[in-house]
């Protein structure tokens, strides 16, 4: 519900116990989802489900994501090293494919025609959309085709003058067709018993009364159409694109969960109206460990935008919102909340999206007493220190939606739930 590393990973994974599946749908490596169960496993997760470490649950890729098949291999690998049952993960043959000329020109062309470079996690992801809209992608399912060599040589050409016009003699550095195909092909072999019709599957769990969970990838805020437009991720990364991704209907969803921090950060450029001044950004940066989960990058904080999220809660219908990383505000004696923005001597709850990108809009904040107590681990909404239901109370009735749960540490089962965190089940053909 903000701009991306709110704990979604750690959300989905506590509640896919009760799913059949859970299905990606939206973006790719470009996502870094971090789970941590037991003593001290932590798991990282870029495109495969968080849902993946219970062995009972399905976990689909789906048409909408956009897969590195390297990235892809190495990640089950390391699951797989790790114990992590992966027999029931499956990838859709729609799903695009990223293709070494993607992150070339994801890497060295992210200043050009632009004001600024947008600061992409440089995993192709950009370029690998783009050519899914001009009808030159490549997907999962061509990996196994038999005409895949002829197609990697009519590609290599087209997109190496492209890569060169951008860049000169910068193609160098993909492969030859001959080897590119034959990397494929090797890649197609490695990945073809996980091959499924994951859209198929979905529908038939829904039509059996399972569960299905979604599980979102980026943000509201980084959604191509409703986000920072351009500082945005290339998809809809909004409750409505993960259902598209995931091959089901909008009838098919009974419930939407946002994941919000208890304060915001960002990475990469673009604006962000509640970021802190660096004296008391840096220190949360620090205890909030807010650094990228793939690229390190530190991430820029901020305080709790209220109306940004309650657009969130707007654009994606979300029913119910988590909470996370309330630990991380304890020790400080005054908190801040942003409670709307003043934009040309007009004030606005809720600001449309294209007012993010002026400078302008300036934030209204109030101040909102913080407390001493370490709060990690609590499990009990009366066990937080009375300053700090406060607050969760302030940013629901500013919000204006439940706030259901509210992470306390990043263990699995640091989680306070008000009431439990169940998703209402309704049959298919809705409520
Ligand atoms: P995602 O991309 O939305 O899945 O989030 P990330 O995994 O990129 O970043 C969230 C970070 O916060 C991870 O390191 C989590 O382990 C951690 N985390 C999640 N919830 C909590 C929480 O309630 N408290 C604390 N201290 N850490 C949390
Ligand atoms: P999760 O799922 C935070 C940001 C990048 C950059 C912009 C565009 O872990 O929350 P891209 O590579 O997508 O073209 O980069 O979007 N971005 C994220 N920021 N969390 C993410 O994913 C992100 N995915 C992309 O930093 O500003
Ligand atoms: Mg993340």
């Amino acid at each position: 519900a903000q701009w991306g590393d709110e704990g979604k990973g750690k959300v989905i994974d506590a509640m896919a116990g009760g799913a059949h599946a859970v299905i990606r749908g939206t973006g790719g490596s470009n996502a870094g989802h971090t789970i941590k169960i037991g003593q001290d496993q932590e798991f990282k997760m870029q495109l495969v489900p968080s849902g993946i470490l219970h062995p009972s649950v399905w976990c689909f890729i789906g048409n909408g994501c956009v897969v590195d098949p390297a990235a892809l291999l190495e990640e089950l690998a390391r699951l797989n090293g790790a114990g992590i049952d992966i027999s029931k993960f499956r990838l859709s043959p729609l799903a695009h494919l990223v293709m070494p000329w993607h992150m070339l020109i994801d890497r060295l062309a992210d200043h050009l025609g632009r004001l600024e470079p947008l600061g992409t996690t440089g995993r192709g992801i950009g370029p690998c959309y783009a050519d899914k809209a001009t009808r030159r992608g490549l997907r999962v399912c061509d990996l196994l085709a038999d005409d895949l060599g002829e197609r990697i040589a009519r590609l290599r050409t087209f997109k190496a003058a492209e890569l060169d016009a951008l860049v000169p003699d910068a193609s160098v550095a993909i492969p030859s067709s001959a080897a590119l195909t034959q990397t494929l092909r090797n890649q197609g072999e490695a990945l073809r018993p996980y091959v499924a019709d994951t859209d198929v599957l979905a529908r038939e769990a829904l039509a059996r009364g399972q569960h299905v969970l979604l599980e979102g990838a980026q943000a509201a805020m980084l959604d191509i159409d409703f986000g920072t437009y351009p500082y945005v991720t290339a998809s809809s990364s909004t409750a409505a694109g993960c259902v598209v991704g995931s091959g089901l209907s909008p009838r098919d969803v009974s419930a939407i969960i946002g994941v919000a921090k208890a304060y915001t950060t960002r990475v990469g450029a673009g604006p962000f109206p509640s970021e802190m001044p660096p004296d008391i950004a840096d220190p949360l940066r620090e205890r909030g460990r807010e650094y990228g989960t793939n690229s390190k990058r530190p991430r820029r904080c901020g305080w709790f935008d209220a109306p940004q999220v309650k657009y969130a809660c707007r654009v994606s219908g979300i029913t119910s919102l988590v909470l996370t990383k309330l630990d991380i505000l304890s020790g400080l004696e005054k908190l801040q909340v942003v409670t709307a923005y003043e934009y040309d001597n007009d004030g606005y709850a809720e600001p449309p999206a294209r007012l993010y990108g002026s400078t302008k809009l300036m934030p209204v904040m109030v101040p909102a007493p913080g407390w001493t107590e370490d709060i990690t681990g609590i499990r009990e909404w009366w066990q937080l220190p009375e300053s700090a239901r406060r607050y969760v109370e302030l940013l629901e009735i500013l919000v204006g939606t439940r706030i259901a749960a509210i992470g306390t540490g990043p263990h699995r089962d640091d989680m306070i739930t008000r009431p439990p965190l169940t998703v209402p089940h309704y049959p298919v053909n809705g409520p």
